[in-house]
């Protein structure tokens, strides 16, 4: 059966593009793969300004009730917490024996990230795909559903995977390949609708979270930037605001773009927007519902997030020790 992996930062209050770009991919593959989900926090201690370590651990149970709220289903997948997990931390070690400063360093995300930051730049930012990499080999993941944005990251997972096994002789890690949904791989800021919508970088204008009131959520939309002509079609250059609305309202009615212009052409961009708005309302209604109930008891979130941990070392751990074998480690006698 064909393997999925894919992480999430803990941000606690996930928003339309992780959802979109990810999160739906992440619940349909389920009923046709083996699904491993993660919530990334070792990735979160990576930038100072976005490391709060005195809310991390609620976050990180947070994102985990989202996720349970949109639909991860825990008896069919495993979710679970990466530090939980010795081995991710472990393996990344080995691959940044593999791993070469100059693609790291070439990296669309570090780039942006470490821009201005000069020479106090973490290490752990760097080496940040070098982790992510860690977490999909370590499954043998065939498939990982991701936004546009994880593009390279997944390729040079790819790369890594494929040097190790050349190197060491040995088909230890299978060579995984990025999943992008049909629209709205990249969901744009809505106030600055040429950037990606993101938690480190939208205003709070300009970012639709899952869990925000429906009231706020129309406020967003109605708000939302477009420009000063009248006519609704797609095009990212000119019409990057009306585009990514278009985007947004395709990927929550799954209905084609064509479709969408012609109806809504010639009916202005008021109407428009409070169709998308509409429509992402009773998209994310169910999902607060579920939210609302699954965090009264974070007990249980805690229990099934140990139980999705037992289960992940089961593959991982393995596919840890075989890497440690070809690479040349002695084992310890037993
Ligand atoms: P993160 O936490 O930033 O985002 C989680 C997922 O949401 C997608 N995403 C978007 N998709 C469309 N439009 C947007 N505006 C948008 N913003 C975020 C991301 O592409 C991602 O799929 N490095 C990863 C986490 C990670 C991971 C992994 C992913 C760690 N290990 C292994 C896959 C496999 C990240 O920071 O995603």
């Amino acid at each position: 059966m064909t393997r999925v992996f894919s992480g999430i930062q803990p941000s606690g209050d996930l928003h339309l593009g992780n959802y979109l770009g990810a999160l739906v991919n992440w619940v349909g593959m389920q009923d046709r793969a083996d699904c491993v989900y993660c919530v990334v926090d070792l990735h979160a201690i990576t930038s100072p300004a976005e490391h709060d370590h005195a809310t991390l651990p609620q976050r990180t149970l947070d994102a985990a009730t989202v996720l349970l709220a949109v639909g991860v289903d825990p008896e069919r997948s495993i979710l679970f917490v990466q530090s939980h997990l010795h081995e991710h931390a472990e393996c990344t070690w080995l691959f940044n024996c593999v791993a070469g400063f100059g693609e790291l360093r070439k990296m669309p995300q570090f780039r942006e990230k470490s821009e201005g930051k000069g020479e106090s730049v973490s290490v752990g930012l760097f080496d940040y795909p070098v982790l992510q990499a860690a977490d999909i080999l370590l499954y043998h993941a065939d498939e990982v559903p991701v936004g546009e944005d994880q593009r390279h990251h997944i390729e040079l997972a790819r790369d890594i995977g494929q040097r190790f096994n050349h190197r060491f002789g040995d088909e230890v890690f299978t060579l995984p390949k990025a999943i992008h949904p049909p629209a709205a791989a990249r969901v744009r800021d809505l106030q600055e609708p040429t950037s990606k919508m993101s938690k480190s970088t939208s205003s709070d204008k300009g970012i639709v979270n899952l869990l925000d009131d429906p009231k706020r959520i129309e406020k967003k939309f109605k708000s939302a930037v477009t420009d000063s002509a009248t006519d609704i079609r797609y095009d990212r250059t000119e019409k990057p605001g009306v585009s990514n609305l278009l985007e947004i309202l395709s990927a929550a009615t799954d209905r084609d773009i064509p479709d969408l212009v012609t109806e809504y052409d010639g009916q202005g961009y008021g109407t428009f927007k409070g169709a998308v708005a509409e429509a992402v309302i009773e998209m994310v209604r169910p999902i607060q519902e579920r939210h609302a109930e699954l965090a009264s008891d974070p007990g249980e979130i805690e229990r099934l997030l140990k139980q999705g941990a037992d289960r992940a070392r089961e593959v991982a751990a393995p596919t840890l020790a075989r890497a440690k074998a070809a690479i040349g480690l002695l084992p310890p006698s037993r």
